[in-house]
């Protein structure tokens, strides 16, 4: 069977710090540079969302892009957008808003919903145009 990746990239802005509590403000400030600033700062992050599978024999489609769209709005976007990671966002509670630590908690949300026989494949989340991770899934 053919496998083809089809890609979406959505957008959402959203504050964060990244600092331990049982870190000195010091050792935070070493570690996290800018991104510890006690008063917050937020990022334009892009996500791209990658999925792969066969190409359906009637639609020609791996998953229609505007449900894949809409996905992505609901269990990420709609929770993230002009958000607070480290106060408003119920499944990031105690998780330190690393831009990798994000992307995998993001994995967990979408992978689930995609339909067979498409799987989700790569996301890739810049917290920056030069500053970006990927991620495959826990078993990627
Ligand atoms: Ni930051």
């Amino acid at each position: 069977m053919p496998n083809v990746k089809i890609t979406r990239r959505l957008h959402f802005s959203a504050a964060h710090r990244l600092a331990r509590p049982d870190w000195s403000e010091a050792r935070n400030q070493r570690t996290f540079g800018d991104c510890a600033n006690p008063n917050w700062h937020g990022h334009n992050y892009e996500l791209d969302v990658t999925v792969s599978g066969p190409p359906d024999p009637g639609s020609g489609y791996v998953m229609d892009l505007k449900e894949l769209k809409a996905l992505v709005e609901r269990e990420v976007v709609a929770d993230l957008d002009h958000r607070n990671l480290n106060l408003d966002v119920p499944w990031l509670e105690g998780v330190l808003p690393s831009t990798e630590n994000l992307v995998m908690r993001i994995w967990d949300r979408l992978a689930p919903h995609v339909p067979p026989p498409a799987a989700l494949d790569k996301l890739v989340l810049w917290e920056t145009p030069r500053h970006w991770v990927e991620y495959s899934g826990p078993d990627g």
